[in-house]
């Protein structure tokens, strides 16, 4: 797995969202750094994080659909559940050193850009019809950008 330079064309359009995509895939290159490094007791911790802020995160999104009366809140919850849900097992197997920490990042990562780009953006296109007054210009830029989501390689 390489580093993930986070994509602008990923933002959806909602601050607050694209704010925690850009933590979660930092969190991400932090885990994967901990594991090249060798340290898998870090990555552990920082998947652990990750686990954690994933929560969060869909948390925010779905009350984000509820409070729009979201056409697709069941199939979207659905995926966050069932990422859940395999997340939380490959990190549990990982504890009994049963899981490379190294492929549940991996594993996540795919998973994210690939839900980022389809349902989350969705959601964003929703947001901006039924709210469009929340939407706020959002880049790259004005992140707190920290050095291992810059790097690439
Ligand atoms: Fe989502």
């Amino acid at each position: 797995m390489a580093f993930l330079i986070w994509p602008p064309v990923l933002e959806i359009g909602h601050e607050q969202i694209d704010r925690e995509h850009f933590e979660l895939v930092s969190l991400l290159n932090r885990a994967h750094a901990a594991s090249v490094a060798g340290d898998q007791a870090e990555a552990l911790d920082v998947l652990l994080a990750l686990e954690r802020y994933t929560e969060i995160h869909f948390a925010h999104e779905e009350a984000l659909m509820d409070e729009i009366a979201y056409e697709f809140t069941a199939i979207h919850c659905s995926e966050h559940r069932q990422l859940f849900f395999d997340v939380k097992n490959m990190i549990d197997d990982s504890s009994f050193g049963t899981t490379d920490v190294a492929a549940v990042s991996q594993f996540m990562q795919r998973w994210l850009l690939r839900h980022i780009a389809g349902p989350d953006l969705l959601l964003g296109e929703a947001l901006a019809r039924v709210s469009p007054t929340s939407l706020l210009p959002t880049s790259a830029g004005s992140y707190p950008l920290s050095g291992s989501v810059q790097e690439g390689g």
